[in-house]
């Protein structure tokens, strides 16, 4: 679908200014294309430290800005250009220092200068700490922003990035977005259609997923861990839940926020997760491993702290974990779909393949964590989705991870039926 305006697709300046949130801004660019605009993205500098242009280019089709002198830009008047054939400037999030350089008619970026130079309606969703939020030079900016016309998606309380509470948390995505749509003129229905998918395929079934890495013990100070951020695991629990099931998930350690909604079982060990898994999984529907869990764990975890001195070596003797994947596909009950991961560097399909096998799984879901944009601590995956008995594979390009999650989410949907057909 798509919303004309002057003959072409309504477009949308996305303005990207460098705070921990910016990765939402990721999520709003999703929606609004999903209203049928098209979107265009410039960041700040500082934007693209906490998300690579990259992401945005890969999931927009077009160059992102963010320093129009740079070499690579193909459009040498890129301000002018970008500001006259966009309309709405939309900035996600929008920090104070954007804030006052708007307010004051500062063009020393790209994203800046843009501001300046467009005649397109502005919308900006500020998201800081309380205290900047709070400051009156900070208000005193927004007054100025307000009375020059330019629309706020007002910051809401919460629990911060920097842990503490209070007000400056960046607007639920969906609310940005669908403001952005109403002041376009976009009916509701249409962002209402992009945000709140009515489609409850789920509805019934229980999910189980694991999620994030595990830590194993060396000694009370030291563990053996990965850099798994949870992010793919609540991914899937975020999706799952949209869509009308219910969902537990074990998790072991992690940085990304869980969903709101889904029930949160701590388990941080190989071995405290299986034994969580092992409480859970016989009730649920549907078992999901996503968790990278260590494979080795020191055989004797030392109870005091092992001293550096006396010694220049320490040879740790590891021992395998018990498999919780297989373990659970083993131990199945009737109608329990498993599926699993796979997190490879090479031979990914064929490795992916003799896993969906040797454990006895429904679905695999192979990610090659070695290619830019897949696997650990990415907002994006790349997958190929293996299913039991078929042949062809399920290619999944560079994606968000809740789209890579809606994607397993439908080949579940299809073991389900042909489950069922069966039965
Ligand atoms: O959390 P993110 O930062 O978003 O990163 C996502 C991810 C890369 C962690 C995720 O996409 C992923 O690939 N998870 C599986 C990682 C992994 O451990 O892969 P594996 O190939 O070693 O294990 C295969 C499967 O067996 C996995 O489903 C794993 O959960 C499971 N397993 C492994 C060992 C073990 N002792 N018990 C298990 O259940």
């Amino acid at each position: 679908m798509s919303i004309e305006s002057n003959d072409r697709p309504v477009r949308i300046g996305l303005g990207v200014s460098g705070g921990i949130a910016a990765y939402k801004a990721v999520e709003v660019m999703r929606l609004l294309q999903k209203a049928g605009c098209d979107v265009r993205v410039a960041m700040t500098k500082h934007a693209a430290e906490f998300v690579t242009p990259l992401t945005f280019r890969a999931l927009s089709g077009q160059y992102v800005l963010v320093d129009d002198y740079a070499p690579s830009n193909p459009d040498p008047i890129a301000h002018i250009n970008f500001s006259q054939e966009i309309d709405l400037l939309l900035v996600v999030p929008a920090t104070a220092n954007i804030i006052a350089k708007f307010a004051n008619g500062v063009g020393d970026d790209f994203l800046s200068s843009t501001y300046l130079a467009s005649n397109a309606p502005v919308m900006i969703a500020p998201a800081m700490n309380t205290s900047m939020w709070d400051h009156p030079a900070t208000q005193r900016n927004i007054a100025k922003l307000k009375e020059d016309g330019v629309r706020f998606v007002e910051p809401v309380a919460g629990e911060l990035a920097c842990r503490t509470v209070g007000t400056g948390k960046l607007e639920d995505v969906e609310n940005i977005a669908a403001q952005a749509l109403t002041l376009l003129g976009i009916p509701d229905g249409v962002s209402g259609k992009a945000v709140e998918p009515s489609d409850q395929d789920l509805a019934g079934e229980r999910f189980l997923i694991t999620v994030g890495g595990t830590r194993e013990q060396i000694d009370p100070v030291r563990f053996i861990s990965n850099r798994s951020s949870g992010k793919m695991g609540f991914a899937l629990a975020e999706r799952a839940l949209a869509r009308g099931a219910e969902v537990t998930v074990v998790a072991g350690s992690f940085s990304a926020e869980p969903p709101e909604g889904i029930k949160l079982v701590g388990a941080m060990s190989a071995a405290e997760m299986f034994e969580a898994v092992e409480k859970e999984f016989g009730s649920a529907t549907v078992f999901v491993g996503a968790a990278a869990v260590s494979d080795f764990k020191p055989r004797d975890a030392a109870s005091a702290k092992i001293k550096k001195e006396g010694r220049e070596t320490l040879t740790l003797e590891l021992e395998k974990t018990r498999d919780i994947l297989s373990h659970v596909s083993e131990n199945r009950h009737k109608g329990l779909i498993v599926a699993g991961f796979a997190a490879e560097s090479e031979n990914v399909i064929e490795y992916a393949r003799q896993k969906l096998e040797k454990k006895g799984l429904d679905l695999v879901v192979a990610n090659d964590i070695t290619r830019e944009g897949a696997g650990f601590n990415t907002e994006t995956n790349i997958a190929t989705i293996l299913v039991k008995g078929r042949d062809e594979a399920v290619e999944c390009p560079l994606m968000l991870k809740t789209e890579l999650a809606d994607r397993i989410l439908d080949e579940i949907a299809v073991v389900r039926q042909r489950l069922a057909a069966a039965a």
